[in-house]
């Protein structure tokens, strides 16, 4: 891949580090900048492109460094701006690309603009947050709710009014209808571009802008009994307000005076309105990124269904991307099972679109049971016991069978599994038939393959379990064939000719063999093949 080559990102596979989680160097229990440039050689081992990191700001950490109390320096435990400036040149020599998470939503309630935003009513900063007066009865200004649980007003006692937080009350929303915000945050992102990231993944980008009334949101008739109790009332008002469209479109106008940078967004809404924040002639987000994989019932005709409503529902040139895993959701490996895992890792890397990659999946990394006094994440503190808790799929990386798995010389802020001694990056590498070669070996063949690439999707017919479809390019195909369930079955479609032949196995046995009748799959099995 040309790597100055302003599509890079169409090209490219996205790894996102959390960056307390994939190796501490300085010995405290937590990750930081230093042990991600000590373990960079492994990150490039992968065959990626681009590293996305978690927010590295200095934070309060009430929600894990999604409150930012300085949008433009190091947070202390991760290092300092010499080790970033270290670790974006090695990522650069190393011919990878870095991504940097902005979060631009809200910023920690000890961020100085909320300081002096808070300290009186007439503050030149008060309208950078979002105030409102109390309602008629003393309550909360209307029932929007916060999604880590209760209201999403704050009463702010010393001024007499509430503000707004989508999250915790430590996260105070951004008024992104006052342009000084816009010019701000605008101003923050030329700061790392300058330095040379590559661009940024915008946290909770559909959240930006609010009704400009504040009218109520309306009742959820599908709540479910169980589920988050903010998922009671719809986000109508709060969220993904047609104004949004416009900030989004500047903010890329702020990346593209930069040359071959991306703009990533976080959205999680039904496909139609997701395809929005693509923008009006694509002049939104180059990637928005699409969780569709996240929730799925994993079954071949569900996935079938989410791609081909996928691939329609695309605007006219914009690129397709797809995540399997992120530090919000359970792992894949615990909500597919450890055999399907590996059938999910080449579902990801073999469909048209952006594969992002999270750490620790490519080991086949499980959630890891969180005792209730090891409980870190203010979700789960927040709304306890409904399985909403994050921490599971934050555990440090599993580099090797030592002590502390080689992420730490200390205990590690989150709990390593008792079963990390044998699942590790070291013993995985070490066998030839790992996960973790079979990621390797997927992300070679993308990269080595026009068709996995670039080329078109075209769904092949297909029953029960079998999931299959044919990438095409510069006229030449290969097949993608899935078996999402345990037992073994037959293909039996035209697609796969008499002289076919196997390129890959997500057994990493069967690599070469000619298909001189039908394709067998054993359970569990996909494999991609090469027409004759
Ligand atoms: C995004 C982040 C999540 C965070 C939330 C609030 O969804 O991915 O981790 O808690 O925004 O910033």
């Amino acid at each position: 891949m040309a790597r100055n080559d302003k599509n890079w990102w169409r090209d490219g596979i996205f790894y996102q580090i959390y960056p307390r989680s994939f190796q501490d160097a300085d010995g405290d229990g937590v990750g930081d900048l230093a042990g991600i440039l000590r373990r960079l050689p492994y990150v490039k081992s992968l065959g990626v492109d681009a590293i996305w990191l978690s927010p590295i700001f200095p934070s309060p950490m009430a929600d894990f460094g999604y409150d930012i109390s300085d949008y433009t320096g190091i947070e202390p435990l991760f290092g300092t701006m010499e080790d970033f400036d270290a670790l974006i040149a090695a990522v650069h020599d190393n011919g990878l690309k870095l991504i940097l998470d902005l979060v631009p939503n809200h910023t920690s309630d000890q961020h100085p603009w909320f300081v002096e935003s808070r300290s009186s009513r007439d503050n030149p900063k008060r309208d950078w947050y979002i105030w409102r007066d109390p309602a008629g009865d003393g309550g909360v200004p209307n029932n929007w709710l916060s999604e880590f649980g209760g209201s999403a007003w704050q009463l702010d006692e010393a001024t007499g009014q509430y503000y707004y937080h989508a999250f915790l009350a430590q996260q105070p929303d951004l008024n992104w209808r006052n342009p000084d915000v816009r010019s701000a945050i605008y101003d923050v992102m030329r700061f790392w571009l300058e330095k040379g990231v590559d661009g940024f993944r915008v946290d909770v980008i559909w959240h930006l802008v609010k009704d400009a009334e504040f009218r109520d949101n309306p009742p959820n008739p599908r709540y479910v009994e169980g589920r988050p109790p903010n998922e009671r009332i719809l986000t109508q008002y709060s969220t993904d307000q047609p104004e949004v469209h416009d900030v989004i479109a500047e903010m890329r106008r702020v990346t593209d005076a930069y040359s071959a940078r991306v703009l990533i967004g976080e959205i999680y809404l039904p496909l139609h309105r997701l395809m929005a924040y693509y923008g009006n002639d694509l002049t939104g987000a180059q990637m928005p990124f699409n969780f569709a994989l996240l929730s799925t019932f994993w079954s071949a005709r569900s996935i079938e269904k989410i791609v081909e409503d996928y691939e329609k529902a695309l605007p006219r040139g914009a690129w397709p991307n797809w995540v399997l895993g992120n530090h919000d959701r359970p792992r894949v490996a615990s909500r597919v099972g450890t055999e399907q895992a590996r059938v999910a890792a080449m579902l990801l890397l073999t469909l048209r679109g952006t594969p992002t990659l999270y750490y620790g999946d490519e080991i086949g990394m499980h959630q890891v049971a969180i005792a209730p006094e090891d409980v870190r994440d203010p979700f789960e503190k927040n709304v306890p016991g409904i399985g909403v808790g994050r921490d599971g799929c934050r555990t440090p990386m599993q580099w090797d069978a030592s002590k502390f798995a080689g992420f730490s010389s200390v205990r590690p802020w989150l709990p390593l599994p008792e079963h990390c001694v044998r699942d590790n990056v070291a013993s995985l590498e070490a066998d030839p038939r790992s996960i973790l070669n079979l990621y390797k070996r997927l992300i070679g063949l993308r990269q080595s393959c026009p068709q996995l690439i670039a080329g078109d999707y075209h769904p092949v017919a297909a029953q029960g379990d079998l999931l299959i479809y044919r990438r095409e390019a510069e006229g030449r195909a290969v097949i993608v064939a899935l078996n999402l369930g345990a037992d073994p079955v037959t293909a039996t479609t035209s697609a796969v000719r008499f002289g076919s032949r196997i390129l890959l196995s997500t057994f990493l046995d069967r690599e070469g063999e000619g298909i001189e009748g039908v394709l067998e799959l054993r359970g569990n099995e996909g494999v991609i093949v090469a027409p004759p």
